[in-house]
Parts: C-alpha cells; structure tokens; sequence
C-alpha cells in the first residue's frame, strides 16, 4: 500500500498553525457539529448490550434503512436487499475482496477520486483503470467492478441519471458490478443527486447495482461509524455471508443509534443548513480571492483552482493559516486543484472570509 497521503500535508499544517490567530482546518472533512440528541439518546438506551450483535442488522434497523432508502433514493423496496456497515469506508476498501475479486480483475474507479476506491482493489490485488468513460476500458478486459461517486468526493460533481443508466447497462451487459458510493446524496445545492436506486436508473431491477451509503456527514456520526449497503440481493446475500464469516459486524449501540437517525429527516434537515450557509460563505470568499470554483453542485467539498500547481495554492492558503487538501491525493490529473470542506465552525469560516477578504 502507498504511504497515507494525508502525511505529505504537514509542512503546510506547520505553516498554517504558526498563524497568530491559528489554523482553520478545510482539509478532512471530519463533521464538527454536535450529535443530534434524538441519537445520542437511542444509542446511551441501547448501552446494555452483553451479546453479539447481528451482522445483519437488528429486524428495526433493516426496517428503517429500507424505509429511508424508499425516501431518499425513490427505490422500491420489494426485493431490496440491505446491509448495515462499520461506517461506509471500510465497505468501499474491502468490496472487492467481499466479492472475490482478485488478481487478473478490473476495477474501474472514477478519474479523479476518493482515494479509498483504489486502495480497495490494491487490497483485493486487482487492477485499477481510472476513467469517467467505459469507452475508454478494452473490450476484453476483466471488469468487475465500476464505483461511480455521485455526488462526488472531492470534486462536488452530480452525474445525470442518463450516465448513471449507461454504466449500469454497459456492467450488465459484462456481467461487471456497480457500486454507488452515495454517502454525499442528501447534499444536493445547485443540482438534483440521483440515486443507482432510482427506477431511473436501475430500470425497477437491483441486478448488479450496490448503493453504498453514510451517516457521518447526513448525521454527524462519523465518529460511530455507521454506514449501510442496499441493491441486489444476492450480492448483499453474499456480502453478510463473508462479513459473518470475517466478524465484521456493526455494534449494537450503534445499530440502535441508525435506526433513530434514519427515521428523523429533522436533524438532517438542520444539518444540511448549516452547510448550505457555510458553502455559500465560502464561494463567495474563494472567489474574490481570485479561485474559480468548479463543480461543487452538490457535496462537502468546494473545487477549487487558481490555474497553478496545487501545492502553490497549499502553501498560499497555509499562510493565511488555512488548511485545505492537494488536488493531487485524488488523481494524477488533479494537479491543478485543491479541495475545501465544509465542515468547519460558523465562527472559523467567517474567519477564512475575513482572511482572504
Ligand atoms: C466518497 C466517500 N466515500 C466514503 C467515505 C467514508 O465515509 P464513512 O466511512 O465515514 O462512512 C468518505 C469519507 O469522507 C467519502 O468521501
């Protein structure tokens, strides 16, 4: 495995904590607001829990996941197979081991991408192709697997339900898997996320489509770690199957503590707010300092350049003591771009306005 990327962040974390009024982190995206108390409720009632949970999810959890998937992303849920995960990273990175891909086998990541999609398949001993364009991979090759990540991390981009549709065509047709990373599909601004759920998408079949799904951002439960699976049910069927085998279980606070966040759409609602308030803050900001703003129609992330190296735009912002991450941790050609969170507090991002007004 490559060294965590995060690490080649440092220098400019020095620089930017050397600020007299201090570092104001954009880099992680690691939530800041509090729990909703209508969680933390459900998961302290839930605290005496002597036995071993269920890999599958509590009857109540299965129940409210499906509910909310219904909601959320327009699917039926006849047939619908569900699946709660230990937050949704560890999904993305084992998927293609769960699956039995291995040496020999294709998976198809998005171009510029969160980075985890690649190291799920060094994991698995795969072989990655980076591409936005199915066009582009060989005819014969081993394709397994395509993630899509719509909206998408870092870039912020929604891709339309007719693309969405042609790439679960096009892995239908090879026998290949699609998997939807959706962690960031309630935050939709200037454009309508689509879920591979959606009829519109996956034709009213669940064949072959994996939507892969979140808590930590919708939530604020990153620190939980909860995380949940729903598509085809033979390929969820698997899934518990090697996850009972592998103790890769959800714990049973935690799986009390979703059910109560998947029935409340208030909190997320709030959350969603606070976001929408602080993005537009910093549009406004990165732009009069001279940034053009790509993409970024939906997500936790602003896209970002100046049309030079991004480590120029690293170290510019480090001075102003703020922290952001190098395009370049996402894909060779997003060299040029630098990715701002949304997750900071009220009061650090009017500082970030302040700084670079
Ligand atoms: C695109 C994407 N997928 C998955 C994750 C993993 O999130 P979690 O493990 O908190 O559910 C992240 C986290 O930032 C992400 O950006």
């Amino acid at each position: 495995m490559p060294e965590f990327t995060w690490d080649t962040l440092d220098a400019a974390a020095t620089l930017a904590a050397a600020h007299p009024e201090g570092l104001i982190n954009l880099s992680m995206g690691t939530p800041v607001d509090p729990v909703p108390e209508v969680i933390r409720r459900a998961l302290a009632d839930a605290s005496d829990a002597p036995g071993y949970p269920l890999t599958a999810g509590t009857p109540a959890l299965r129940a409210a996941i499906a509910a909310w998937v219904s909601r959320a992303c327009g699917a039926g849920v006849d047939g619908l197979g569900v699946l709660p995960t230990i937050g949704s990273k560890e999904m993305v990175a084992w998927l293609p081991t769960l699956l039995g891909i291995g040496p020999g086998d294709v998976v198809v990541v998005p171009s510029i991408a969160y980075p985890t999609y690649e190291d799920g398949a060094r994991l698995a001993g795969a072989t990655v192709v980076r591409t936005d364009s199915l066009t582009s991979v060989g005819p014969t090759s081993r394709v397994r697997l395509v993630w899509v990540n719509s909206p998408g991390n870092p870039t912020g981009r929604v891709l339309p339900a007719a693309h969405l549709r042609k790439v679960v065509d096009w892995a239908r047709e090879r026998g290949a898997v699609v998997a939807s990373d959706e962690c960031y599909l309630p935050l939709g601004w200037s454009a309508e996320p689509v879920s591979v759920l959606s009829p519109q998408v996956s034709g009213g079949s669940y064949a072959g489509v994996l939507a892969v799904h979140s808590l930590s951002k919708r939530s604020n439960l990153a620190g939980y770690r909860a995380g949940f699976v729903a598509g085809d049910p033979a390929l969820v069927a698997e899934l518990l199957k090697v996850r009972k085998h592998a103790g890769m279980i959800v714990p049973a606070p935690v799986q009390a503590a979703m059910v109560a966040a998947l029935d409340d759409e208030r909190h997320a609602e709030e959350q969603r707010e606070r976001y929408r308030a602080r993005r537009e803050v910093l549009a406004e900001a990165f732009t009069g300092a001279g940034f053009t703003v790509e993409h970024s129609e939906a997500g936790l992330y602003l896209w970002l350049t100046r049309g030079e190296d991004c480590w120029q735009t690293v170290d510019w912002l480090a001075r102003r003591g703020i922290l952001v991450a190098a395009g370049v941790f996402y894909g060779p050609t997003a060299g040029q771009h630098v990715r701002v969170a949304l997750t900071e507090s009220d009061e650090h991002i009017a500082a970030v306005a302040a700084r670079l007004a």
